[in-house]
């Protein structure tokens, strides 16, 4: 790693005024995917330019792909069609981002040419079994290392052919894999996800006019049609929003509004979580901005409460765990978590690695296999390692706005990936944490 990027915070901040966080990251990834293999130009606004999104634009540019900005939010992307990528002359380096690799290894796998893809020390430890396995069944050649971890290499001329694949976890990463590589598939590719995940695949397929059917927990489409461009307008992602509503609830005097954010139905647990805490927040200004609904969100602080959070909401708030976590440490009594394995295999095990960290901030945590339980804790001073994890980092920046002392964060780098703006957000909206 060039550069070790460090976090101190300073207690008693308190969030108020209107801020508009950066793009949604899923959203992102999405848009240069689909414009690339759209017949047109496609013009993209409010895109987010985090490091993860920048390997996926540097990725399809390598495949002979134009693709302007981003600049100031916008990006345009002259589509080349579902068949006209061009191999590329080395392997593609997805970074950090696991959305990035699963998404592009569905695309990879409907090629006429060989492709590798390489991502970082994290990426290159997450399993990617889950989409190998469904997508060696519509006849694609996909190698993996032994661990079922990258580098993948993946053949082309596969001729793939439509399957049903029922998912074993709720992944919209290997929902989105299967249905991308559908596009190139004979026949009917279809899936049913245990739970619901997010639909922004689905919904941005639907805006480039591919026909997706979505029958209760199934989705499906037919290969051999064309995508054809389309304007996206990328709204705030909540997933980076969500630091800050756990941040306003619980420093007390605050009152912040965040601008713009996407409210995806299959994104919003955080927001559920939060309320069924006690937290107090209001949606308003609520529109339909090209197929994905957005609202601007009020947090008032508020005093919050532990709660056994419903398993039905875990998918929805997969990404928003770690912060859900400081709130619980603040709320009153005990917040238990279950049925969360999957936070084990994300850009760290952000199991362990809060649990680790509040333990070293004096907080009451007991981590599970599948969860944690979080007792009311006061916070004090403390040294935490983020493990190169954004959203780790993020969490604890709100951890130190009712810790007792300053905590500092270690291996804060990859906030560049989600939230490359993150600190002067942060210090616009109250929050007292800087760069060491
Ligand atoms: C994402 C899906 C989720 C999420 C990730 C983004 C996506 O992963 O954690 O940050 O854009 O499809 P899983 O599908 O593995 O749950």
């Amino acid at each position: 790693m060039s550069k070790q990027v460090i976090f101190k915070t300073e207690p008693n901040g308190i969030l108020t005024g209107s801020i508009r966080v950066t793009g949604d990251k899923s959203m992102s990834h999405r848009s240069i995917m689909l414009g690339s293999l759209a017949e047109g130009t496609t013009e993209v606004t409010g895109f987010l330019n985090g490091e993860d999104c920048l390997a996926t634009i540097k990725a399809f540019r390598n495949m002979g792909v134009t693709i302007n900005g981003p600049e100031n939010g916008n990006v345009s992307i002259q589509g080349v069609g579902l068949n006209g990528l061009k191999a590329p002359a080395d392997a593609i380096d997805m970074g950090n981002s696991g959305t990035a690799m699963r998404l592009l290894t569905g695309v990879m796998a409907g090629q006429s040419f060989d492709s590798v893809l390489i991502g970082d020390a994290s990426l290159s430890i997450r399993p990617m079994r889950r989409i190998t396995k469904p997508l060696t069944q519509m006849g694609a050649t996909i190698e993996t290392n032994e661990a079922g971890t990258p580098p993948l290499s993946i053949k082309g001329n596969s001729h793939l052919k439509g399957i049903h694949y029922d998912l074993p976890m709720a992944s919209a990463q290997v929902k989105s894999a299967i249905l991308l590589a559908g596009l190139y598939a004979k026949g009917e590719t279809s899936v049913t996800e245990p739970a619901v995940t997010r639909d922004h695949t689905e919904r941005m397929l639907r805006g480039f006019g591919y026909e997706v059917i979505t029958e209760g927990n199934r989705m499906s489409l037919q290969g051999g049609g064309k995508l054809t461009a389309t304007n996206i307008d990328v709204p705030a992602d909540i997933s980076s929003a969500a630091f800050f509503m756990v941040g306003a609830s619980i420093a007390e005097g605050s009152d912040l509004t965040l601008e713009h954010v996407g409210v995806n139905p299959t994104r919003t647990g955080v927001i559920d979580i939060l309320r069924l805490m006690g937290a107090d927040i209001t949606l308003s200004n609520e529109k339909e901005v090209g197929g994905e609904p957005v609202a601007d969100i009020r947090i008032r602080s508020a005093k919050l409460k532990g709660i056994h959070i419903p398993e039905e909401l875990v998918p929805l708030a997969i990404d928003e765990f770690p912060s859900i976590f400081v709130a619980a440490c603040f709320a009153e009594g005990t917040t238990v978590l279950t049925g969360a394995e999957e936070l084990r295999v994300k850009e760290s095990d952000r199991i362990q690695v809060m649990a680790d960290g509040l333990l070293a901030c004096g907080a009451d945590v007991t981590p599970t296999p599948d969860g944690i339980i979080i007792q009311n804790s006061q916070l004090s001073s403390g040294e935490i390692d983020s493990h190169g994890d954004h959203r780790i980092a993020m969490s604890f920046a709100m951890a130190g706005l009712c810790a007792q002392g300053s905590i500092v964060i270690n291996d804060c780098e990859n906030v560049d990936t989600s939230f490359p703006d993150f600190i002067d957000i942060a210090s616009k909206a109250g929050v007292k944490v800087s760069i060491v």
